[in-house]
C-alpha cells in the first residue's frame, strides 16, 4: 500500500478547484484508474504507479489560445497558468515568479559540426537556481500553499533540492533537503545559502529518496520527490510549451522563401521534430511528453516531437529496458560523473520509457568521456556552460546524428538542463587545467609558444 496523505493537508485548494487549469484529478500510469483531486496526494494507492494530472482541456480550449498566451505579460512559466493545476503563487518580484522562459537559440556552428542544419539549444541553466528543476519546485511550492502544507521535504542529487530551497525561501516556507554526501559542493552550498535544513546522507540518492518518504510520512511533511509528487511533471511540462511558442516565434522570423517561413494557420504553434533530453529518474522527459500531448490534444500543434532520452552508460536503467523492448525497468548500480542523472532505480521510469516509445523517439547511452567532450563543445562553439547531466543531451544528439537516427534537415531541440557552475570539477576535467607562470613577459611567451 503506497503512502497516503499525511493528516492535516487539505487535498484540494482552499479557493476551489475551478481556478486551477480545470484540474480534474489524476490517472494512474500503470492501471489507468482515475482519482478525484481529493482522493490521493502522491502515487496510485493500488500499485504505486505515477499519476498523470488530468486537466479539463475542453474548457481550457474554450478560454485560452496561443494568441491569448502571446499577450501575456509574464515572461516565465506563469504565462501558462491557465494550463497548470495550481493557482498563482504570488510573491511577485521573487525567483518564484521568474522561473522559465529560458532562451531557445539556434546553433548554426554545432549543427554544421554534426552535419545538421536546424538545431536549437534551450538553456535551462539560466533559471533562478540554475537548473530545469526550478520549474517543478515552483509548481510544487504553489501546490503546497494551496493545500496548507507547511514544511516541504525532498530527496535530491542537488538540483531539485536547490530549486526547492530557493523557491521555498522566496515563498518564506521551510524546506528540508536530503542529498547524498557526494553531491558537488556548489550544489550543497546553494542548499545552505537558501536557508534549507540540509542533511547529507551517507548513501546513494536512492537511499536518500526512500528515507525522505519515511520522514514525510512520520512528520506529516509535504514530499516533493521527483517521480513521486504528481505536480513536478506539471511544472516540467512548461518547457514543452515554451519550446513550441519560442520555436514558432523563431521560425516566423525566417527569411521569406525559407521552407519554414510559411505563415502558420492562426492560433497554432509549431513543434520541432525531435527533442533530446537527459534522463535520470525520468521525470523531465515525462513532463515534456505531457506538455507536448496537452498541446496536441488542444489542437495547438500538429504533431508531438520524437523524444530522445539520453542516459549515461553508467546509469542506464531506462535505456536498458528500451533496448530489450520491455516495459519492466530493472535497477542498476549507478556510476557516472553526471551526478544529476546517477540513479539506480528511476522513479518515473515507465512514463519516461513511453515518452520515447510513444513518439517514435529512442533511448541512447553516452559515456562519461563523451559527456566531457560535450561540455567542451558547448562551451567552445556556443559559449554555453553546462553541467555533465545537461551536456549528456548534447552528447546524445552527436551520437544520434552519427547513427542517422535523425535526418540532416530535421528540426531538433536539445534541452540543456543545468549550469556548468554547479560542478566546476567536472568542467575542469572537460576543459583541462590552466597553467601558472611567474609574472614576467618571457614566461608568458614561453607558455604561449
Ligand atoms: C541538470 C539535470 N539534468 C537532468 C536531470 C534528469 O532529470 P530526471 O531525473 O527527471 O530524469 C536532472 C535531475 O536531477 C538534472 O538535475
Ligand atoms: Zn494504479
Amino acid at each position: 500500500m503506497a503512502p497516503q496523505p499525511p493528516s492535516g493537508f487539505r487535498t484540494s485548494a482552499a479557493n476551489g478547484a475551478t481556478d486551477m487549469g480545470g484540474f480534474l484529478g489524476y490517472r494512474c500510469s500503470v492501471c489507468d484508474r482515475r482519482y478525484g483531486p481529493d482522493e490521493v496526494v502522491y502515487v496510485c494507492p493500488d500499485d504505486g504507479g505515477n499519476l498523470d494530472v488530468l486537466l479539463d482541456l475542453d474548457s481550457i480550449r474554450r478560454s485560452v489560445s496561443p494568441a491569448s498566451i502571446r499577450e501575456s505579460v509574464e515572461d516565465s512559466i506563469w504565462r501558462y497558468l491557465p494550463l497548470l493545476p495550481v493557482t498563482d503563487p504570488g510573491h511577485d518580484g521573487t525567483p518564484l515568479k521568474s522561473v522559465g522562459w529560458t532562451p531557445l537559440f539556434r546553433s548554426r556552428r554545432l549543427a554544421a559540426d554534426l552535419g545538421l542544419s536546424r538545431l536549437w539549444l534551450k538553456d535551462d541553466g539560466r533559471n533562478p537556481t540554475a537548473s530545469f528543476k526550478d520549474r517543478a519546485s515552483a509548481v510544487v511550492v504553489a501546490r503546497a500553499q494551496e493545500i496548507g502544507a507547511k514544511v516541504i521535504i525532498t530527496a535530491s542529487t542537488g538540483n531539485a533540492g536547490a530549486a526547492l530551497a530557493g523557491m521555498a525561501a522566496a515563498a518564506d516556507r521551510p524546506a528540508v533537503i536530503l542529498a547524498p554526501k557526494t553531491a558537488p559542493p556548489a550544489k550543497v552550498a546553494q542548499l545552505l545559502v537558501f536557508g534549507a535544513r540540509v542533511v547529507l546522507v551517507d548513501g546513494t540518492y536512492d537511499q536518500a529518496f526512500d528515507l525522505t518518504l519515511e520522514a514525510a510520512q512520520a512528520f506529516g511533511w509535504y514530499c516533493r520527490n521527483t517521480g513521486y509528487n504528481p505536480f513536478t511533471a506539471e511544472g516540467k511540462k512548461t518547457a514543452a510549451y515554451e519550446i513550441c511558442e519560442q520555436f514558432t516565434m523563431a521560425i516566423s522570423r525566417e527569411p521569406v522563401g525559407a521552407r519554414h517561413a510559411v505563415p502558420l494557420p492562426q492560433g497554432e504553434w509549431s513543434a520541432p521534430q525531435a527533442v533530446f533530453v537527459s534522463v535520470g529518474d525520468g521525470n523531465i522527459i515525462s513532463g515534456l511528453h505531457k506538455g507536448f500531448r496537452d498541446l496536441h490534444e488542444l489542437g495547438w500543434i500538429e504533431q508531438v516531437p520524437r523524444l530522445f532520452g539520453i542516459q549515461s552508460t553508467g546509469s542506464a536503467a531506462v535505456a536498458n529496458a528500451f533496448a530489450r523492448g520491455s516495459e519492466s525497468i530493472e535497477p542498476v548500480r549507478a556510476d557516472t560523473l553526471a551526478d544529476s542523472i546517477s540513479v539506480d532505480l528511476p522513479r518515473d521510469g515507465l512514463r519516461a520509457l513511453r515518452a520515447a516509445t510513444q513518439t517514435g523517439g529512442a533511448y541512447l547511452t553516452v559515456t562519461d568521456g563523451e559527456i566531457l567532450e560535450a561540455i567542451a563543445a558547448l562551451g567552445k562553439r556556443e559559449a554555453v556552460f553546462s553541467e555533465p547531466a545537461a551536456a549528456a543531451a548534447y552528447a546524445g544528439i552527436v551520437k544520434a546524428a552519427g547513427a542517422g537516427l535523425v535526418g540532416p534537415e530535421d528540426e531538433i531541440v536539445v534541452m540543456l538542463t543545468g549550469s556548468g557552475l554547479k560542478d566546476t570539477r567536472a568542467a575542469m576535467q572537460a576543459a583541462g587545467e590552466a597553467k601558472i607562470i611567474e609574472p614576467r613577459l618571457e614566461a608568458l611567451q614561453r607558455i604561449l609558444a
